[in-house]
C-alpha cells in the first residue's frame, strides 16, 4: 500500500511517500526555525500560515522525486495532534481533502506514535515487544510497546519535557532556538571536571522524570560563575553546558534500565528531537549492552518533526483496516494509551 504521509503538528512541514512494499518512496522537509529563531520559540500563527505556504509545494515536489502519479496513492496520512491547534488544522484539511479527491481512504496519526514507530523505518528495525523512551520538545515518556496501538505507559513527565529543559537552558546561556543541538555543541568544549549537577528523581522509585529543578540549578550555577569577563564567561558556558547534558542524560539512562529490568524486555526503541542526541545514543548503547539488551533509533533526520514517520503510522492503520468518515478534526491534546489497537 503507497500512503502519503503529512507533519505539520509543530514548526517543521515534513511530507513522504511510504510504500508497504517497497519502504520509503522519497521525502521532503521544510523546518522553519530560522522564521521563529528571532522569537526564541515557536510562533503558532506564524507556524501555521507558514505551513499554508508551503505544503502543497512540497507535496508536489515529493510525487516528482518518486516519480508517482496521483492515481497510484491508496491512502492519506496527517498528523491529527497533539500539538498546535492552527498548524495541526492545516496537514488534517489538505490530507482529508485530498483523499476525498483522490477517492483514497485518510487517517489522522497520533504525533508520538509516529516517532515511536520511526525506528521501522531502519533496516534493522526493532521487533515488539519493547520499551519506548519518547523524549521531544513537548513530552518526555517511558511506554512498554506491544503492537501497533498497545501502548501502556510506565513514565512521565512532571514538568518540563526534556527538550523543552534543552531549550530553557539554552536560552538562559543566550544560545537561541532550538537549544538541544546547540547545547551538544557548546558542551563538547566543556570541562567535565567543573561541575556536577543533580540527577532528579533517581532516588525515588518509579519511572517519572522531573526537569524543572534541573533547570533552576543551570540558572543558580550560572548566575554564581558569570563574572562578565567574555573568555572566562564562554568556557563556564560549556562547563555548564556539559553538566546539564550529563544530568539528562544520566538521568534518562537510569530510567531506561528500570524500565527494562522492571518489564523484563530485552528491546529499547529512542525516538523524538532528544533522540539526536549523541551522548544520549551512546549512554544507552553502553547501558543496554550491559543488560544483553539491544537499543533502537531512528536515523538522525528522522529523530526530529518529519513527515516519513506519519506516513509509515499511517499506513499500519490504514493495512490494519482503520477507515476515518470524511469528517476531520484535530486533536491539540491527545493521550497515546487512548489510541485504537491495530
Ligand atoms: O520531536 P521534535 O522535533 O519536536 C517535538 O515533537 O517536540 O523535538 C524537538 C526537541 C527540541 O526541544 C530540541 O531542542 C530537541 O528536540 N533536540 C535535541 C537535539 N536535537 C533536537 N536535544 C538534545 N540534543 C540534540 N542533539
Ligand atoms: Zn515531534
Amino acid at each position: 500500500m503507497l500512503v502519503l504521509g503529512i507533519e505539520t503538528s509543530c514548526d517543521e512541514t515534513g511530507i513522504a511517500l511510504y510504500d508497504s512494499e517497497r519502504g520509503l518512496r522519497a521525502h521532503a522537509l521544510y523546518s522553519q526555525i530560522e522564521l521563529h529563531a528571532e522569537y526564541g520559540g515557536v510562533v503558532p500563527e506564524l507556524a501555521s500560515r507558514d505551513h499554508v505556504r508551503k505544503i502543497l509545494p512540497l507535496i508536489r515536489r515529493v510525487l516528482d522525486e518518486a516519480q508517482i502519479q496521483r492515481r497510484e496513492i491508496e491512502g492519506v496520512a496527517y498528523t491529527a495532534g497533539p500539538g498546535l491547534m492552527g498548524a495541526l488544522l492545516v496537514g488534517a484539511a489538505v490530507g482529508r481533502s485530498l483523499a476525498w479527491a483522490w477517492d483514497v481512504p485518510a487517517v489522522g496519526v497520533h504525533h508520538m506514535e509516529g516517532h515511536l514507530l520511526a525506528p521501522m523505518l531502519e533496516d534493522n528495525p526493532p521487533a515488539f515487544p519493547f520499551v519506548a523512551l519518547l523524549v521531544s520538545g513537548g513530552h518526555t515518556q517511558l511506554v512498554q510497546v506491544e503492537g501497533v496501538g498497545k501502548y501502556q505507559l510506565l513514565g512521565d513527565s512532571l514538568d518540563d519535557a526534556v527538550g523543552e529543559a534543552f531549550d530553557k537552558a539554552a536560552k538562559m546561556m543566550g544560545l537561541g532556538y532550538p537549544g538541544g543541538p546547540r547545547i551538544a555543541a557548546l558542551a563538547l568544549q566543556g570541562n567535565p571536571e567543573r561541575f556536577t549537577f543533580p540527577r532528579p528523581m533517581v532516588d525515588r522509585p518509579g519511572l517519572d522524570f522531573s526537569f524543572s529543578g534541573l533547570k533552576t540549578f543551570t540558572l543558580n550555577t550560572l548566575q554564581k560563575h558569570i563574572q562578565g569577563n567574555q573568555s572566562q564567561d564562554e568556557q563556564t558556558k560549556a562547563d555548564v553546558a556539559l553538566a546539564f547534558e550529563q544530568a539528562v542524560v544520566d538521568t534518562l539512562a537510569i530510567k531506561c534500565k528500570r524500565a527494562l529490568t522492571q518489564t523484563g524486555l530485552q528491546r529499547l526503541v529512542i525516538a523524538g528531537g532528544v533522540s539526536a542526541n549523541t551522548r544520549l545514543r551512546e549512554k544507552l548503547q553502553v547501558m543496554t549492552a550491559g543488560l544483553g539488551a539491544e537499543v533502537f533509533y531512528p536515523r538522525l533526520e528522522f529523530c526530529t518533526d518529519n513527515g516519513a514517520m506519519i506516513a509509515f503510522a499511517g499506513c499500519q492503520r490504514l493495512l490494519g483496516g482503520q477507515r476515518e468518515d470524511l469528517g476531520f478534526g484535530a486533536m491539540p491534546r491527545w493521550e497515546l494509551e487512548n489510541l485504537q489497537a491495530v
